[in-house]
């Protein structure tokens, strides 16, 4: 069965309620390895293929359907292998194509699937094509001239050369960065790494027939399909016209929608489903960068389009409400229904109008959501996690889970300038520490309160395994890449996996319940009491079952009236609670919720 058979034109209404016609990544926990920070093997000190293959029995055990494993590729590893140097290369660090061969066959061998992160949008400066596109602007017989984007810039007042435009990359600065060689500038919108990240050009259609070959070749060796990195990047508006000005006094000015969800993305992604992905049974999990809305999402991942492009896009808006202004860096207070109007919102259009949802909370890039949605207090811990455990799996779509969730890993909540390894951070904190030395000292403790909440070093550190030193990542006399976290023994993995009543045993629990209660991955979705700004709550129904989540997002008892809101308790089976002991005393009107005390009920359904 192709991933074509997505675009069906069965009504909403038939759809939802037919299990029959979901496909199996519809139904898929994804759990995500950051392969570096997973399982060391060799005693280098980061995590390789060898290791993932060591641990294929945790995943089944935890339930999941899918691995989703981080750029393997070979990269000079600015950015954690997201700087792609060979496609169809291993990188030496963690192991050689004959382990990544092997990790497939074994990873089917458990029934499990296996999904590649590929980034399609830039590569490394050191690829062969960029080098061969720098040498032939000069040069054009040597091919590929217009496979990265190039251009001679203007000159301004004085005579001297500078970039076209005043595009500001994603980071800081400008999106063009001269290059000697060809004596021209070329763009790079995300400019995580000063040079290194190039953008192809996905207007050449060579560009595009080649990396279309290089899918194929993965697919080829039995993946089951692809997290392609900042995907509605590839097309950029051609004529390159400067953004309009919004921040004052800035040369650089915010051009995301110039590069992001551009004229032709949908052509190319269309191409690329056709060319590529309808002639495997395999899912595609498209990460789109710099802003997309839910009626976008739509666009990319309707069954109901007659050329299909996507199945399942990744969308940040709920973890940018802690931004200023779409400033990563710049932390703003968010209050909690602000939150569950952005949820609401996605739910609603997606289940209402062939799409799909991704659900998600933290990853790679993003810091543990429990610091970041509840509170990092120690003692609230392990309900916190059970509690976002419960909103996330109750919600519809696939669920994906980052490594160390599983555990209520948290932020480590602690800076030190020689512990940051990200290089975004990196860049960051040097940019303050210039700022202070030239008087504006006082920036600088924001800047590190910002790098505690929102670094990408949180998620990235060593996998807790065990209470050996360095949590049983690595070997005890081997040097982790980025030093683990103190974690008490309760915390790691082993020791969970024992424990009944643990975050991971919950985790567990949430994963097969889900699996037997299959309105919560496909049913519509109804928010309750939109404005509370405690509680949060929804119905999720199909025909067959109908359900009621209510969670408790603040340390302190509350109670909610659920007759005001429409809700009929009176035949509710309670199916999990992240707390132990028995239902607390409830009214006949009022449900009673202990801190971040978080409820499943199943209900009588209507139209039963
Ligand atoms: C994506 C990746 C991130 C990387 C960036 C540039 O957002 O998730 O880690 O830095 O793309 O490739
Ligand atoms: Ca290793």
């Amino acid at each position: 069965m192709g991933s074509s058979e997505n675009s069906g034109t069965a009504k909403d209404s038939e759809d939802v309620d037919s299990l029959d016609n979901l496909l199996w990544w519809q139904k898929a926990s994804i759990y995500q390895v950051l392969i570096q920070s997973f399982q060391d093997t060799n005693g280098d000190g980061k995590g390789d293929i060898r290791g993932i293959m060591e641990r294929l029995d945790y995943f089944v055990a935890l339930g999941v359907d899918v691995i989703w494993i981080s750029p393997i590729y070979e990269s000079p590893m600015c950015d954690m292998g997201y700087d792609i140097s060979d496609y169809r290369k291993v990188n030496p660090i963690f192991g050689t194509m004959e382990d990544m061969e092997l990790l497939v066959q074994e990873t089917h061998n458990r029934g499990l699937k296996i999904i590649l992160d590929i980034a399609l949008n830039h590569t490394a400066d050191t690829h062969e094509w960029f080098q061969t596109s720098r040498r032939a602007r000069k040069n054009p017989r040597l091919g590929k001239r217009d496979w990265y984007f190039w251009s001679p810039g203007k000159l301004d007042e004085q005579g001297k050369q500078v970039p076209p435009n005043n595009w500001e990359s994603t980071f800081s600065g400008s999106t063009w960065e001269f290059d000697e060689e060809a004596g021209e500038f070329y763009l790079q919108d995300l400019h995580i790494f000063g040079k290194n990240q190039p953008d192809l050009n996905w207007d050449c259609e060579e560009v595009r027939q080649e990396l279309y070959s290089v899918l194929r070749f993965w697919l080829d060796k039995g993946i089951d399909g692809f997290r392609l990195d900042t995907m509605n990047l590839v097309s950029k508006t051609s004529a390159f016209p400067d953004a309009p000005i919004s921040k004052c006094g800035s040369t650089w000015q915010p051009a995301n929608y110039l590069f992001a969800n551009g004229p032709h993305i949908h052509e190319y992604l269309q191409e690329m489903h056709e060319q590529v992905f309808a002639h495997y049974d395999v899912v595609t999990l498209a990460e789109m960068s710099c802003g997309v809305t839910p009626c976008q999402a739509l666009q990319y991942t309707s069954k109901h389009k007659p050329r299909p492009e996507v199945n399942l896009i990744i969308q940040f808006q709920h973890v940018e409400l802690d931004c200023q202004d779409g400033d990563k860096w710049m932390l703003r207070e968010w209050e909690l229904p602000e939150l569950k109007r952005v949820i609401a919102e996605w739910q609603e259009t997606l289940v209402n109008n062939g799409g799909w949802n991704t659900v998600w909370m933290e990853n790679h890039d993003q810091p543990r959501g429990i610091s970041r949605f509840t509170t990092n207090t120690p003692r609230f811990r392990a309900l916190c996690a059970k509690l976002l455990a419960l909103w996330q799996f109750t919600l519809q779509g696939t669920n994906l889970i980052f490594q160390g969730q599983e555990l209520g890993m948290v932020n480590p909540d602690t800076f030190s300038e020689d512990m940051n390894r990200d290089i975004e951070t990196i860049q960051y904190w040097n940019e303050a520490c210039e700022n202070a030395s030239s008087g504006e000292a006082d920036k600088l403790d924001l800047a590190k309160k910002a790098i505690i909440q929102k670094g990408r070093d949180n998620t990235r550190i060593p996998f807790p395994w065990t209470d050996d030193p360095h949590g049983g990542f690595c070997e005890p006399t081997a040097k982790p890449w980025i030093p683990a976290f103190n974690h008490e023994s309760e915390w790691c993995g082993i020791h969970q996996q024992r424990c009944p009543e643990s975050v991971w045993t919950f985790y567990q629990s949430m994963i097969t319940l889900r699996k037997s209660n299959p309105t919560l991955y496909h049913g519509t979705f109804e928010a309750l009491d939109l404005d509370n700004p405690l509680i949060w709550a929804y119905k999720r129904e199909s025909k067959h079952a109908c359900y009621l989540t209510v969670l408790n997002f603040s340390p302190g008892a509350t109670s909610w009236s659920y007759v005001d809101h429409g809700v009929d308790l009176s035949l509710r089976k309670m199916l999990i609670s992240n707390h132990q002991t028995c239902e607390a005393t409830s009214t006949p009107d009022i449900i009673l919720l202990r801190p971040f005390e978080g409820r499943l009920y199943q209900l009588s359904c209507n139209s039963q």
